[in-house]
């Protein structure tokens, strides 16, 4: 798809159409885009390559853009495959090409490529600065969103931040360019740069003192306008708050008792005026979209079947990724199945106890099999607590 960002800035981006998971993991219906730049000025930089899988219609967009030019510069950003997959093939065609990593990009870089680039490196810090004629890089230094070795760059000419990750999504720009940013970039962010909040606020902090016209990530669209919205919900994400108000109930279930019961609780909860209540089966949702959704909205609720003394595997592995992604800041209700000794309420509650700020709602629910008439107070009770715990 062709990107217009300035004269001398060119988007050499790739949509991958093909591709069923990203990071073999990471569900991506409408494919995923590879974005990779061009700044043509006295010199010459290309700012990432792209996934090996985009790599024919990447070099064919470059060799167009570049009418006949070298390449001077490589700016490596982000050594992720996705990203860097590439980078031996700049070399191949560009042997004279300079690349642009800080000290842990250099440090990582052998572990990915058997190229000698002795003499063709330039090792830069936080704060140094790249000039190519009229246009000059700043270099920030980003470790951990999403790598260690990540760095982000502004041009201060045209006012173009490059993000590496960072404002990224899932999609192809072609499939995509009418849907709603924050649907998969929410999705995106949460599952790949989630665990590490504390530092993408960091990076705000250094964004917050720039004048931005344009940010540039390597995935999803180049955002243009309103950019207050997006580093909003950044500030929002990162900071581990929730986005909006709303409960989500996730729901292990066995036989279908365990969701009768989960269903029963959003009737209650819709009934009493509560908006937003999103009911996801555990064992087949997209286990991506429920941790969005977990950290999107203020209340969860975990409604899970006991099993092997425990509870059942789909969600003590959701836990385990909520665990993994820092989730904090929120209240959360508990519904227990169990036909003989239920252990799933234990199981769940010592998981979230490990959790910042999670705060555990009583009463929990414990059915014997199915969902009985003699409940039902029970189920009320959480589900008033719920709406309470919203309106402190
Ligand atoms: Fe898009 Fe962390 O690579």
């Amino acid at each position: 798809m062709e990107v217009k960002i300035t004269e001398k800035i060119r988007y050499i981006g790739v949509d991958d159409n093909d591709i069923d998971l990203f990071e073999n993991q990471y569900r991506v219906p409408d494919g995923m885009s590879y974005n990779s730049y061009v700044i043509l000025d006295e010199k010459t930089a290309v700012l990432d390559t792209v996934d090996k899988r985009a790599m024919g219609e990447w070099e064919e967009k470059l060799l167009r853009t570049l009418n006949g030019r070298k390449v001077d510069y490589l700016v490596i950003h982000h050594l992720e495959p996705d990203h860097a997959g590439s980078i031996a093939r700049l070399v191949e065609l560009f042997p004279d090409v300079v690349l642009v990593g800080n000290a842990k990009t250099f440090q990582m870089f052998p572990q990915f490529f058997d190229i000698d680039v002795t003499g063709r490196t330039l090792t830069v810090k936080e704060g140094d600065c790249l000039s190519l004629g009229e246009h000059e890089l700043h270099f920030m230094l980003a470790p951990m969103v999403h790598w260690p070795e990540v760095m982000l760059s502004y041009e201060s000419t045209e006012k173009v931040l490059f993000t590496a990750d960072a404002f990224g999504k899932f999609g192809a720009l072609a499939k995509t360019e009418n849907d709603d940013w924050a649907c998969e970039a929410r999705r995106y962010y949460f599952n790949i740069v989630g665990k590490y909040g504390a530092l993408v606020q960091g990076v705000l902090k250094k964004v917050s003192t720039l004048e931005v016209a344009c940010i540039c990530p390597l995935h999803g669209p180049v955002l243009r306008e309103d950019l207050g919205y997006y580093i909003g919900l950044y500030q929002t994400w990162s900071g581990y708050q929730p986005e909006n108000r709303g409960v989500l109930i996730a729901v292990a279930t066995i036989h279908g008792n365990t969701m009768a019961a989960a269903e029963k609780l959003a009737e209650l909860l819709r009934a009493k005026g509560e908006e937003t209540v999103v009911v996801s089966d555990l064992a087949r949702a997209d286990r991506a979209e429920v941790i969005e959704d977990a950290f999107r909205y203020d209340r969860i609720v975990l409604a899970a079947s006991s099993y092997d003394g425990g509870v059942f595997p789909c969600m003590r592995d959701f836990l385990y990724q909520l665990q993994s992604k820092a989730y904090q800041n929120r209240r959360a209700a508990l519904i227990e199945n169990g036909s003989w000794g239920p252990t799933a309420g234990k199981t769940m509650r010592a998981i979230l106890e490990t959790m910042k700020n999670v705060e555990i709602l009583e009463p929990t629910l414990t059915i014997r099999s199915t969902l009985k008439e003699a409940d039902l107070p029970v189920l009320e009770s959480i589900a008033d607590a719920l709406i309470a715990a919203a309106e402190r």
